[in-house]
Order: structure tokens, then C-alpha cells, then sequence
């Protein structure tokens, strides 16, 4: 294919290592690999059902968990027109360019978002969260919007604070999650988090092609549903909630994802959820000591707000991140993410999230560093040799 790496043949195996889509597992891609049956028949309805059940265990929840054939920005908007009507005020975290593009959306979909503003290298502010929703005393907010897993800046947010905040301030407003890069690879408790809507996609912690996107719901949400007022169609809730009871939807379904997903599902769980976030703490704590070995800058300054799933890292003044990342793939055969808005040529992002291993990582970092060198970024040699001390005495 013509396309792949300038049309010529190179050796060993492209390191995918921006922070989603992720690497997918020969497994997965086996099971992808099946002929496609017929989504209203026998086979699909056993399939469906199971798939729907054991989803919920990944969003840590027994309730309703709704499958759309849509990248993430689909369930961004099926949260949004769900649950509000127009003109409904939502509180939203500014805490960088995804956070950002949700609240665009939002204002395209007549909601009028309130912001919370970051310096984009944190979390949500949940101390401002609580003080926006003590002084909304007539209840003019009705929902609470947050990227748990800021992608543009590697922050994780805390979404059992901003619970906490919420229940302070006895506010009734609804909780909406983005985990689109979080589920899977970082802990997430949509029913102990009091989470109304989370928002999730198929191509990063759980290991699949893009393609699919998810909405966890909870009862206060699909009662919200059932009288808000912006108009939707395909993206509605109801129809799909009654189709899912017998494991079918009511349309034409991503049949082979599907397939997919039973099995990245099922790998989870062999794993151990438990597991899976102790892997991606353990190979992002690796990658910051490699970072800080090579004397460079994390973009998150708040160590409780590091990222287990993706690590953002700073060039120095007046070097170009982009020209890092097109040396290291020209050189090296390695994708590292770029940087988005503001931090665009600013920041690289070194994604170490989905079905990744200690010696991917070193090969990943190795690869860093190796880039540094051939592009002329000043930087101290030995950052990967402190992701080895680390990764073989852990
Ligand atoms: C946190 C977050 N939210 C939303 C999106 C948008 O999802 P998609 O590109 O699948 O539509 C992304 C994509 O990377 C993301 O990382």
C-alpha cells in the first residue's frame, strides 16, 4: 500500500507511540478477522448482549452502557443533546485543546458553557468547580463538564474531587466524564464517581481500531433524557436502550469492531483491571524519569495530575518539537504526538497507553533519545538508562 512510510519497504515494525489510536493487538485483529454476520440474526443478539454485559465491568458500573459506530466526538455530542436543551448553562473545564474543542461544540449545539480556565500543564480546578457551583445558587448549571485525561497536555484530572465539590455544594447539576483517552489504561469509577455521562472511544486504552465510541449512562441521566429538549436522532438514547435489550441496535451496527471489542474486553479482564492501571502507573512513572534524565520539561507541573496513559514533554526554547518527531520517524520508524493549539512545534507526546510492554517502552524511549541526539536538541544522554534502572528493580 502505497501510502505506508513513503512507498518503501522498511524493516521491523512501525512504533505507533502517539497517544491513541494505539497498538492493536494481534488478537483483536484475529478476531476482526471473521466473516460478518447478520446483525439482526441469532448469533448477533447472543453477541451483543454478552459484549454489552461485559462492557460495563471496563466503565466500573451495572448500568447502561450505549455503543455508537463513531469516533469520540459522536458520544462528545450524544452526552451533550441527551441530556440538555437549548440554551442550558454547562460548567467546563478548560484544560487544553480537547477540552476545548467539547466546548465548541457545545456553543454550536446553542448550550452556553461557563469556563474554568487552565494554564493547560494541570488538571481541572476542583476548588473552582465548587466555587461556581456554591455561587449558582438558582441552579442555572446543569451539568459539569471534564476531560479526565486532558490528551493535549498529559493532566489527569480528579474526577472523585470534582464529585466531592459537587456534593459540597449540594448542586444538582449532572456530571459528564470524557475518558476517551483515559478507560482502560487509567482507574475510572463511573458509578463510586457518581458519573452521569462518560464519554469513551475504542482507539486507545482498549486497544481497538477507531471506529467506536461509548456513552455509560446513569438513571439521573436518562431521566434528564427524557426531557431535554435538543433535537436528536441518530444519537438518542431511547431507541438504543430498547434495541440493546435483546443485544441489537437500531441500526446497522460496526459488526466486525464488535468483534473486537468482546475480545480487547475479554483481554482486560484476563488481565485484571487492577493490573492494567498498575502497568500503565509503572511505565509512565518510567517515562518521566526518562524525561527528567535527559534534563527536559513535563508539560504537567502537578505530579498528582500526571498522566499514566501519555507523557507531554517541552522542548527547550527556540528548538522545534516538530522537526524532533519528523527526525525520529524518518530515522527511527516511530509516530510521536504533536502538539495541539497553543503547544503545537511546543510539546512532543509520548503515548504509553493499550497493549504495550516494558520493552516496548525502552524501545520507544531508546528511540527518543536516540532522536534528540540526530536533531541537535540540547539534552543530557542517559534518560533511557534511568527508565531501565527503574523498569528492572520495580
Ligand atoms: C480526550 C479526548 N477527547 C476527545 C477526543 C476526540 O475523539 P475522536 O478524535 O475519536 O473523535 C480525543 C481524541 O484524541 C481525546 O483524546
Amino acid at each position: 500500500m502505497a501510502y505506508f512510510t513513503q512507498n518503501a519497504h522498511r524493516a521491523g515494525r512501525h512504533f505507533l507511540q502517539i497517544p491513541g489510536p494505539t497498538n492493536v493487538p494481534d488478537r483483536v485483529l484475529r478476531a476482526m478477522d471473521n466473516p460478518t454476520m447478520d446483525h439482526r440474526g441469532p448469533d448477533f443478539g447472543v453477541m451483543g448482549r454478552q459484549i454489552l454485559g461485559n462492557l460495563r465491568q471496563i466503565f466500573q458500573t451495572t448500568q447502561p452502557v450505549v455503543i455508537y459506530p463513531a469516533s469520540g466526538t459522536g458520544a462528545w455530542e450524544a452526552a451533550l443533546v441527551n441530556t440538555l436543551s437549548p440554551g442550558d448553562t454547562v460548567l467546563m473545564c478548560r484544560t487544553g485543546w480537547f477540552a476545548s474543542l467539547w466546548q465548541e461544540m457545545a456553543e454550536r449545539l446553542a448550550i452556553v458553557p461557563e469556563f474554568i480556565d487552565t494554564d493547560w500543564r494541570r488538571g481541572a480546578d476542583v476548588e473552582k468547580i465548587g466555587e461556581a457551583l456554591r455561587a449558582d445558587t438558582g441552579h442555572r448549571i446543569k451539568a459539569v463538564c471534564v476531560v479526565h485525561n486532558e490528551t493535549s497536555t498529559g493532566s489527569t484530572s480528579r474526577i472523585d474531587e470534582v464529585r466531592a465539590a459537587i456534593d459540597a455544594a449540594g448542586h444538582p447539576a449532572l456530571l459528564m466524564v470524557d475518558t476517551i483517552s483515559s478507560l482502560g489504561s487509567i482507574d475510572y469509577k463511573h458509578d463510586a464517581w457518581g458519573v452521569d455521562v462518560t464519554i469513551a472511544g475504542s482507539q486507545k486504552g482498549l486497544m481497538l481500531p477507531p471506529g467506536l465510541s461509548f456513552n455509560a449512562l446513569s438513571e439521573k441521566a436518562i431521566a434528564a433524557s427524557k426531557t431535554a429538549k435538543l433535537l436528536r436522532s441518530y444519537w438518542d438514547w431511547a431507541p438504543m436502550l430498547a434495541a440493546n435489550e435483546g443485544g441489537y441496535f437500531p441500526f446497522t451496527p460496526a459488526t466486525n469492531l464488535l468483534y473486537g471489542l468482546d475480545t480487547a474486553i475479554q483481554m482486560l479482564l484476563e488481565e485484571g483491571l487492577p493490573n492494567v492501571f498498575a502497568r500503565h502507573d509503572r511505565h509512565a512513572e518510567a517515562t518521566r524519569r526518562a524525561v527528567r534524565g535527559w534534563g527536559l520539561e513535563i508539560q504537567c507541573l502537578d505530579p498528582r495530575h500526571y498522566s499514566s496513559a501519555l507523557t507531554a514533554v517541552r522542548l527547550p526554547e527556540g528548538h522545534s518539537a516538530d522537526g524532533l518527531r519528523a527526525t525520529i520517524l524518518e530515522r527511527f520508524n516511530m509516530s510521536l504526538g504533536n502538539g495541539l493549539g497553543p503547544l503545537k512545534d511546543r510539546v512532543f507526546r509520548i503515548g504509553h497507553l493499550g497493549d504495550f510492554s516494558d520493552l516496548q517502552l525502552m524501545g520507544t524511549l531508546s528511540g527518543v533519545e536516540m532522536g534528540l541526539r540526530a536533531a541537535g536538541v540540547p539534552h543530557q544522554s542517559g534518560g533511557a538508562q534511568q527508565a531501565l534502572d527503574y523498569l528492572s528493580t520495580t
